[in-house]
């Protein structure tokens, strides 16, 4: 069964715009683990305008389920995954000052830079992921990094899903039996929500982790973060 993992990000951008500790991030994550998900997700900044440093190294030692780190592997961001050891870090190719995710990695051109930094989280005994979109070629290069797993951006799926939900799944389908072809397991997330996420699982089965923070957070202001995380388990049965 595909996992959930929760990316509270956007409970730490709620507590941001006003200062001070509400809503408590902390508590969310622990939260989020007892209401059912199977994985929390971090993705630290360096700009740090939702999670920040502090909460990564506070909120590590909360987790019981399976920890995910994601951000771009600079050598700030390397230290503190290296120190903090997550069962996973995602390793993402946005710029600083990126609102969010926009694109995977070019595998091909950075294949060097990625199996260095892959070398160094196994070193610590972390599971290395690396984010590409759904092409049959970055997929291939991700291989030759040694990481353990990809991340496939689901933007263009989301995007695409109401139009036309089988050429939105076809490229996800293709590059993810490509990839546990080559060795690799798969995740995937980026705008996965409760429409379009029991489709993705259905038509890509091989994905082992789904991570999924902006819909869910949107939906938990409507049904709350228990019945939310709940809701979107189901979609993953
Ligand atoms: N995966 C990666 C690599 C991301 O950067 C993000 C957004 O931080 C997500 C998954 C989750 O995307 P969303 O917030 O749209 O669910």
């Amino acid at each position: 069964m595909t996992k959930l993992s929760v990316n509270i990000n956007k409970i730490a951008t709620l507590r941001n715009a006003r200062g001070g500790g509400i809503p408590d991030v902390a508590q969310a994550a622990a939260d989020c683990q007892r209401f059912g998900a199977q994985g929390i997700t971090l993705h630290p900044r360096p700009d740090e305008r939702h999670i920040r440093y502090a909460d990564v190294r506070q909120i590590a030692p909360l987790i019981t389920t399976e920890f995910n780190i994601e951000g771009y592997p600079s050598p700030d961001f390397m230290a503190l995954v290296l120190s903090v050891q997550p069962t996973q870090a995602t390793l993402v190719p946005d710029p600083p000052n990126a609102l969010t995710s926009n694109a995977g990695w070019n595998t091909e051109r950075e294949g060097g830079f990625l199996k260095n930094i892959v070398g160094q989280l196994h070193g610590r005994g972390i599971r290395a992921s690396i984010f590409v979109d759904a092409d049959i070629k970055m997929v291939q290069a991700a291989a030759q990094t040694n990481a353990d797993r990809i991340e496939l951006y689901t933007q263009p799926y989301a995007e695409w899903y109401a139009a036309d939900p089988v050429q939105a799944a076809a490229p996800y389908a293709a590059a993810a039996r490509e990839a546990i072809r080559l060795g690799l397991q798969v995740n995937a997330g980026h705008d996965l929500n409760l429409a379009n996420l029991r489709y993705f699982v259905q038509n890509v089965p091989q994905v082992s982790e789904v991570s999924i923070g902006h819909a869910l957070v949107c939906d938990a202001l409507y049904y709350g973060l228990e019945n939310t995380i709940q809701l979107y388990l189901k979609q993953l049965c």
